[in-house]
């Protein structure tokens, strides 16, 4: 517990309090929403991973989410709402697209990006004249949310950089003694984080690929831009979760993309070549790839099938977490396309890697 860490932050007891996720216990919901209305943080699960949240109208309470995260100041949050009624408060502004998309994708894995509302504290947009929010889709989520009776500012439960938690467990190794609270409701069942879609730019533009699928915008808006390229560190930062070096494991990540044929012996060969060097080798990798990775050395890990990429996103962090666990000092991951919610992997598994993007043709 408190000996991980000198921090003197590093000092309450964290109680992790299970709650169904489907029906969560008033009482459990209640504690949880005192804590918020107290102007404490509270962990909580949504549809995409667990999120660490306080009172989005009360800067001296989110900034206590910063203090537990260790997240640095110029990183805004997101903003979570119990319905649709709420968008008004929190943005200035709400352009017809907005009720459009909140119509079809709330509750769900979609965050925009509109003109900052004047009750919100700078602390949450980091001073930016613009705000994120979402109505998230998970029960507990939205019973919390209710029970507040306020937004509910929350970033993911962990510490700034790691992988994102989408178990209770994951939030309690990351923030043990910093919190007071885990509402514990399972495995989230999306795994990856809402996507971040910019509503302020002349095209709508996806600034972190996520739950909701590139696809299922373009549908709604006919036109989406992605900004392709994560931005380096130095440069003005509209969406820092886009930097490089972002939910990144302990272990190094060499992430392979490439024709799966050109792939599979590449990532065979490394293992091998890296085991040499006294490396210890994770294998990030498909059902189907097992057999093709017979006999190679390591620790196999395997996310679903591989044309199913909404079972590989939801197991993607907890995947990262247990290679980590195994003691690994390399992952060898390999890219899963761009269709649907790969897009979102293969977003993570790159910035897991730190950049380090291994093409084979
Ligand atoms: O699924 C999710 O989005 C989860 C759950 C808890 O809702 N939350 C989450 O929050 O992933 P966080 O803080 O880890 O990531 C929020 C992302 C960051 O990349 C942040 O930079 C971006 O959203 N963001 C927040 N406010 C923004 C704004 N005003 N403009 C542009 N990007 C913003
Ligand atoms: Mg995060």
């Amino acid at each position: 517990m408190a000996s991980r860490d000198e921090d003197v932050s590093v000092t309450m007891e964290t109680r992790v309090l299970p709650v169904d996720s489907q029906h969560p216990a008033p009482e459990a919901i209640a504690q949880a929403a005192q804590l918020i209305r107290a102007g404490e943080v509270v962990a909580f699960p949504t549809e995409t991973v667990y999120g660490l949240g306080a009172d989005a109208w009360r800067a001296e309470a989110v900034q206590r989410i910063f203090e537990a995260k260790e997240r640095p100041a110029h990183d805004p949050l997101i903003v979570h709402l119990a319905d649709v009624t709420w968008l008004p408060q929190v943005a200035a502004h709400v352009p017809p697209v907005a009720h459009e998309l909140a119509a079809r994708f709330w509750p769900g894995p979609l965050t925009l990006v509109l003109p900052r509302g004047e009750r919100i504290p700078d602390v949450v947009t980091a001073g930016g004249e613009t705000v994120a929010m979402r109505v998230p889709a998970h029960p507990v989520a939205l019973a919390l949310l209710g029970a507040a009776e306020a937004p509910i500012a929350a970033p993911s439960a962990n510490r700034f950089g790691h992988v994102s938690p989408t178990r209770a467990e994951h939030v309690l190794a990351d923030l043990d003694g910093r919190i007071p609270l885990i509402l514990d409701g399972g495995p989230t069942p999306v795994g990856v984080e809402s996507t971040v879609l910019s509503l302020v730019t002349p095209t709508p533009t996806i600034l972190r690929p996520g739950g909701v699928s590139r696809e299922a915008l373009l549908a709604v808006l006919g036109e989406v831009a992605v900004r392709e390229r994560p931005i380096s560190p130095d440069e003005t930062i509209p969406s820092p979760g886009t930097l490089d070096q972002h939910y990144a494991p302990r272990a190094n990540v060499r992430f392979y993309t490439g024709p799966r044929a050109v792939v599979l012996p590449a990532l065979r060969a490394a293992a091998f070549e890296l085991e040499e060097q006294g490396e210890h080798v994770g294998l990030l990798i498909a059902e189907e790839d097992r057999a093709a990775l017979a006999g190679a050395p390591g620790v196999v890990q395997t996310l679903g099938a591989q044309g199913d990429v909404t079972t590989i996103a939801r197991q993607l962090f907890a995947a990262l977490r247990a290679l980590d666990a195994a003691g690994v000092s390399v992952i060898l991951a390999r890219d899963f396309g761009s269709a649907g919610l790969g897009l979102a992997v293969r977003d993570r598994l790159t910035r897991a890697a730190g950049g380090d993007v291994i093409r084979v043709a």
